[in-house]
């Protein structure tokens, strides 16, 4: 039998993923993102069962696997807030920013890293990237305010694609902004934010990850968000 790149990426994922293991806590609400990488993630929490107190989960998707397992799942309105939170991404840098919502699941995925003191995002090792853009920026939209947001993405220098026939579990739509060269993710963040219609765009700039976990070949690296 041989061994697909599909394989070894699959491979680097559950490494990466068995990587973030080591910072669970007995008792901990969990925070858990969406995505393949947190599917290898969720897949590796047997051991957990019952030593979570629950998780607060970033999608349908996320829930159904995690119920699947038999972890509780907690409504974000019933706790104060989060310790940690695991979730992948599309794109990282090294300042730890990144684009998300290649799985549309990017405004709840915000609103649970809002929610947590630590945020330790899991990738393989072709996520890393020296500038952020190459992956189409997500932004979900209302969807009556598709086309004007669309026209505002191009004036920005995108060009944005509707990513036709998904409904995100918000019932919204998403544009996936191509060509944009991201040099203060930041501030793009905060122009993005500011278009009437938009409910969330991909990237997370000014809440970036705080530990990045990168999975390669052999081992997982660790990169810290430089302070
Ligand atoms: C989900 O909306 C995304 O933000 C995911 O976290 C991201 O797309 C990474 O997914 P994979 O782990 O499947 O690459």
């Amino acid at each position: 039998m041989t061994t697909t790149s599909q394989d070894l990426q699959l491979l680097k994922k559950q490494r990466v993923a068995a990587a973030a293991l080591s910072h669970l806590r007995d008792g901990m609400i969990l925070g858990v993102g969406t995505g393949s990488t947190v599917n290898a993630f969720i897949d590796q929490l047997g051991p957990w069962v019952g030593r979570l107190a629950g998780a607060v989960s970033s999608s349908d998707a996320s829930t159904r696997r995690l119920q699947a397992l038999g972890i509780p799942i907690v409504d974000l309105n019933d706790v104060d807030g989060l310790g940690l939170y695991i979730d992948g991404a599309d794109e990282a840098n090294e300042r730890l920013e990144l684009i998300k919502g290649g799985g549309a699941a990017l405004t709840r995925e915000k609103i649970v890293a809002a929610c947590a003191e630590r945020f330790i995002c899991i990738v393989d090792e072709s996520k890393l990237v020296k500038h952020l853009g190459a992956f189409p920026l997500p932004v979900e939209v209302i969807p009556m305010a598709r086309r004007l947001v669309a026209r505002e993405l191009t004036r920005l220098g995108g060009r944005p694609v509707h990513r036709a026939g998904v409904v995100t579990d918000n019932g919204n739509h998403l544009l996936d902004v191509h060509d944009l060269v991201i040099e203060d993710a930041l501030s793009l963040e905060s122009r993005i934010n500011q278009i009437t219609g938009v409910v969330t765009v991909g990237l997370f700039a000014a809440r970036p990850a705080d530990l990045l976990l990168i999975g390669g070949d052999a081992a997982v690296r660790e990169l810290v968000r430089p302070r």
